[in-house]
C-alpha cells in the first residue's frame, strides 16, 4: 500500500527547511533525537520496488535545500543538482550502466560473478526522478581555505551533499538509490556535464512499497555488516578502545 503524504497532508505545510523564527535554535528534544536516530538506521539504498507516484516539485526541492544545507570545505558548495526526468535521458543513463555493468561483471570471478550478476543494482528507468550531484572544484579559485593541504575535500564536501538528501528522502519516505556504475565520461556527455565539473553521485529518487530493513547486498549474501566494535582504535590505529566494551 502506498501510505506516502501527499502535499496536502499536515507534515508537508511545515516550513521544512527553515530557520524557525527565533535567534538560536532550541535542544531537540528526546522525539526528535530519537527520529534523526531511526532516520538513520532505516536509511536505505533503494534501487527497487519504486512506486510511478510522482514526486512532488515541493518535496524534492525540500531535497535539495536539504542537500544545499551540507557542510562543505571553505564553505565552497561546489555543488549542482541536475534534475532528471525526462525518459530519453534516464535511458540513455540506463546504457551506460549497462555497458558499465557488463564489463564490472567480469572483474569477478566463478560464483562471485554469478551472484553479481544476479543483483539489481540500479533503478533508473523506475525511478520517477533522478539527480545528479556535481562538483565544481574551481568555483571560488585555485586556493580554497582548508582544501589547502587535501585536494579531494571539495569532493567529499559534495558526499555530505548526497547524504543529506539521503537521510532527508528517508524522513520524507522517499527512495534513493546511489547509481555509480557508469563511466565519467558517459555522464558528461548524456548530462551535459562540462569538463571541469565532476559528476560526484547519480541517485534514483522515488516513492517506494516499502523500506527494507536489513541492506539488498548483505540480503543477497554479497557481504554482512561489520561489528562497530571491531572498527573503533583509540590514541593509534589499531589499538583497541575501552569504549567499544563500556557501552
Ligand atoms: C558511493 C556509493 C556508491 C554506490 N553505488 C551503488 C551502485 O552503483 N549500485 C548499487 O546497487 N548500490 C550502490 N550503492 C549502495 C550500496 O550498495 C549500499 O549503500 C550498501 O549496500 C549498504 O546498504 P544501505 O545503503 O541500504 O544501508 C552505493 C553507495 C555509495 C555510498
Amino acid at each position: 500500500m502506498n501510505t506516502h503524504p501527499t502535499d496536502t497532508h499536515p507534515i508537508n505545510t511545515q516550513p521544512v527547511g527553515t530557520l524557525p523564527e527565533r535567534e538560536h535554535p532550541e535542544p531537540f528534544t528526546e522525539e526528535e533525537r530519537a527520529a534523526v536516530y531511526r532516520c538513520i538506521a532505516e536509511r536505505r539504498d533503494v534501487r527497487r520496488n519504486f512506486l510511478p507516484d510522482p514526486v512532488p516539485d515541493a518535496a524534492l526541492w525540500r531535497l535539495i535545500k536539504a542537500g544545499h544545507a551540507a557542510p562543505s570545505v571553505g564553505f565552497l558548495q561546489p555543488w549542482n543538482f541536475i534534475v532528471v526526468r525526462d525518459a530519453a535521458v534516464k535511458t540513455a543513463l540506463h546504457g551506460a550502466f549497462v555497458r558499465a555493468n557488463a564489463e564490472a561483471a567480469d572483474m569477478f570471478t566463478s560464483e562471485r560473478a554469478k551472484l553479481y550478476r544476479s543483483l539489481k543494482l540500479e533503478g533508473l528507468r523506475e525511478a520517477p526522478v533522478l539527480l545528479c550531484i556535481t562538483c565544481e572544484r574551481d568555483r571560488a579559485g585555485p586556493v580554497v581555505l582548508g582544501r589547502t593541504h587535501q585536494s579531494e575535500m571539495d569532493i567529499y564536501s559534495t558526499v555530505c551533499a548526497v547524504q543529506n538528501i539521503w537521510l532527508a528522502a528517508r524522513a520524507e519516505n522517499i527512495g534513493v538509490g546511489w547509481v555509480s556504475i557508469l563511466s565519467r565520461a558517459d555522464l558528461h556527455s548524456i548530462l551535459g556535464i562540462p569538463e571541469h565539473i565532476i559528476p560526484v553521485a547519480l541517485l534514483c529518487i522515488g516513492y517506494v512499497a516499502q523500506f527494507e530493513t536489513v541492506p539488498d547486498l548483505e540480503q543477497a549474501g554479497w557481504r554482512k555488516r561489520l561489528d562497530v566494535k571491531s572498527l573503533v582504535f583509540e590514541d593509534r590505529f589499531g589499538e583497541a578502545s575501552p569504549l567499544a566494551s563500556s557501552v
